[in-house]
């Protein structure tokens, strides 16, 4: 299968803190891969370097097999950032933001067509928020809104799914939906990244785990299986099991 988005020997640094070490990874057509890890072990880090909104000071990334620098067709790829940015000013309402994620489709036609209406109403169903559409996006619960940035990704129909901690704060139903939403997509061959502490109901589509920690990739194969003490069938997060010692060139993070 061929390779949707790689990050070869990544270095990402803050300022003069590496927090990224040589990082590789790869994600083929159709997998789902989990990132895990720690706070703060720069699973946030890697996806976003994987995107380009975080420069690499070492490395290459590439999307759909073309080096980011020459990327262009970014309506093949959803993103969702690990929280809303703080309020832009403008009360837009959940449709709205939904139908932003229609945006890099639309080209330059100005209205949007039936098949911008369907992708929104069906983005919208699927992470249930059909009866919200017409409330103002900032009324609604931390939860509610991670949900409107999922059905916006959703409704671009992109090709690559990137996602950061999408049901951190979604309660089990809507965790439960999105799964169903999210396997439909894989369904017809979309690819998915995400990063998650939690698989949930997610776990039964995870394909391969990549866990990050202190800024190195430490395992990167089979889901790990929870640690031991917690090993219950209801318990699925997962430990990284991972070195404690830090790199050498790490500088002052936890
Ligand atoms: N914009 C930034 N400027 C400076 N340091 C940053 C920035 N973003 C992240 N960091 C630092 O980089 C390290 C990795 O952060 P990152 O957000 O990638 O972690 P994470 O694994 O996603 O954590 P979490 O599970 O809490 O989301 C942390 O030490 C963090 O403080
Ligand atoms: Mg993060």
């Amino acid at each position: 299968m061929p390779v949707v988005l790689s990050v070869t020997n990544g270095v990402v640094t803050y300022g003069d803190r590496l927090v990224l070490l040589d990082v590789s990874v790869a994600v083929a057509k159709g997998e789902v891969v989990a990132v895990l890890g720690a706070n703060g072990s720069g699973k946030s880090t890697l996806i976003r370097a994987a995107l380009g909104l975080v420069p690499l000071s070492r490395g290459e990334a590439a999307l759909f097999g073309t080096p980011l620098r020459r990327f262009r067709d970014w309506r093949r790829v959803g993103y969702v950032p690990q929280r809303l940015g703080a309020g832009s000013g403008v009360p837009a309402t959940v449709r709205e933001v939904v139908a932003s994620g229609r945006l890099a489709r639309r080209g330059w036609a100005p209205f949007a067509r039936a098949a911008d209406r369907s992708a929104i109403q069906k983005a919208l169903d699927a992470v249930g928020l059909a009866d919200r559409a017409g409330d103002r996006a900032d009324t609604l619960s931390g939860g509610q809104q991670q949900r409107v940035l999922i059905a916006r990704a959703l409704a671009g129909e992109p090709d690559l799914l990137v996602l950061d901690e999408p049901t951190a704060g979604v309660d089990a139903t809507s965790q439960q939906a999105f799964a169903g939403a999210l396997g439909d997509f894989v369904g017809t061959g979309g690819t998915v990244l995400l990063v998650a502490h939690e698989l949930g109901p997610l776990a039964p589509l995870v394909n391969r785990a990549v866990v990050v920690h202190l800024g190195r990739i430490v395992h990167d194969g089979p889901v790990p299986e929870p640690a031991g003490h917690h090993a219950h069938p209801d318990h699925d997060h997962v430990h990284p099991h991972a070195p404690e010692t830090e790199p050498s060139l790490f500088k002052g993070t936890a």
